[in-house]
């Protein structure tokens, strides 16, 4: 049985499709400032296309989905066809939407990012030492009785300090991940990526010459040229890229093979970027890698063999699960769909703080197709 939306602002003249129950109250309070009528979907049923269609209906004129939906040219055309202007993804990663489609429809398609930076990458880094520190085996050792004492040999794990961390794509979260493990853990870094992130290089510069000034060896800031350097240079390799054509099984069999026998390997990004029957494979012969994965290449399913690999953390996609995350990508996601439909323009600056509490400025924060807007 589907369940029945739960209306908010009844009177709103916009219908605004959201697919599901977001955190907080601010995103219902800037959507319903706008005029609009808010239609919730309740429950966690991933809802599938022919339900985003019905919901949809003959009149909607906004919506908010979610990065388990596809947002194909189908659905997007039933959105348009409903007299639609704008979609927002209560994500920041869009591979879910069809954004080529969207622009020809004339739609603009809005993401939520500058709130899951730090919450994301500190997720990595938890999943980092969770895998480099065996902390789920031994916490299952414990909880099954197992503990007899303290022993020299039980649980050994890696250490990072002043070893090398390779980056998958530094954007805004990679970026953050490299500072947080080459700050706090004195690793050296290599990073691959289509462009070079000149700010990261000159910010760890800068650490380099403090780390000397005090007499301490400096780290090192390098980018790599391919993806086969990082893999083989790196004691941990953590990925931050998008998934596009390019990037799906950007890891696979061959690449695994050029990692480090003991290397660490984190995927807070999207699974397909991992070819992950090739991950349960390599595991399987490399007792001594460890992966720490919140994505996976068929979510919810997982590769087979792969829930039974100690060598592996495994956790469900809550890379941005932090109360204020959470709330602020509803702010940001229902701020997208409010600008729009008020004809508002794109914000120009890329702090997205001012939309996140009271009334938000008068633009939309982020559109990733702006030729949509005009
Ligand atoms: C995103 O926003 O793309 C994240 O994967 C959600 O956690």
């Amino acid at each position: 049985m589907t369940a029945t939306p739960t209306i908010v602002n009844p009177d709103g003249s916009h219908r605004v499709v959201v697919t599901k129950e977001l955190p907080g109250n601010h995103w219902k309070e800037v959507l319903s400032a706008a005029g609009c009528r808010i239609e919730i979907v309740p429950g966690t049923e991933i809802l599938g296309k022919d339900r985003l269609i019905e919901l949809i209906g003959d009149r909607c004129d906004g919506a908010i989905g979610q990065l388990t939906e596809s947002w194909d040219e189908e659905v997007l055309g039933a959105l348009a066809a409903a007299g639609g202007r704008v979609y927002s993804n209560y994500a920041v990663g869009y591979n879910n939407v069809d954004v080529e489609a969207a622009t020809r429809l004339g739609l603009p398609v809005g993401n939520t990012p500058g709130v899951l930076t730090e919450t994301t990458a500190e997720l990595a880094v938890a999943l980092t030492f969770a895998a480099s520190r065996r902390i789920v085996e031994a916490d299952r050792h414990m909880r099954g009785g197992h503990f007899r004492g303290w022993l020299p040999a039980l649980f050994m794990g890696q250490l990072f300090h002043r070893k090398t961390v390779g980056v998958v794509g530094a954007g805004r979260i990679g970026a953050a991940y490299a500072r947080m493990m080459v700050e706090g853990h004195k690793m050296n870094l290599i990073y691959y990526d289509l462009r070079a992130n000149e700010e990261l290089e000159s910010r760890l510069a800068g650490y380099a010459a403090f780390l000397e000034s005090g007499g301490e060896q400096p780290v090192t800031c390098r980018r790599a040229g391919t993806v086969e350097e990082l893999l083989g240079a790196s004691d941990l390799v953590s990925l931050h890229t998008v998934l596009d054509d390019a990037t799906r099984h950007l890891v696979n069999a061959e690449r695994l093979a050029l990692m480090k026998e003991d290397a660490i390997l984190v995927n807070t990004s999207r699974g397909p970027v991992i070819d992950e029957k090739a991950l349960v494979a390599h595991c399987r012969t490399h007792p001594n890698f460890r992966a720490g994965l919140d994505v996976y290449e068929e979510e919810p399913a997982m590769a087979p063999g792969l829930a039974e690999l100690d060598n592996v953390v495994i956790i469900p996609h809550i890379a941005s699960a932090t109360v204020w995350t959470r709330q602020g990508m509803a702010s940001l996601a229902a701020a997208n769909v409010a600008a729009v439909l008020q004809g508002h323009p794109l914000w120009q600056e890329r702090d997205v703080l001012p939309f996140l509490e009271g009334a938000p400025p008068e633009a939309a924060p982020s559109i990733v197709n702006p030729a949509a807007l005009d």
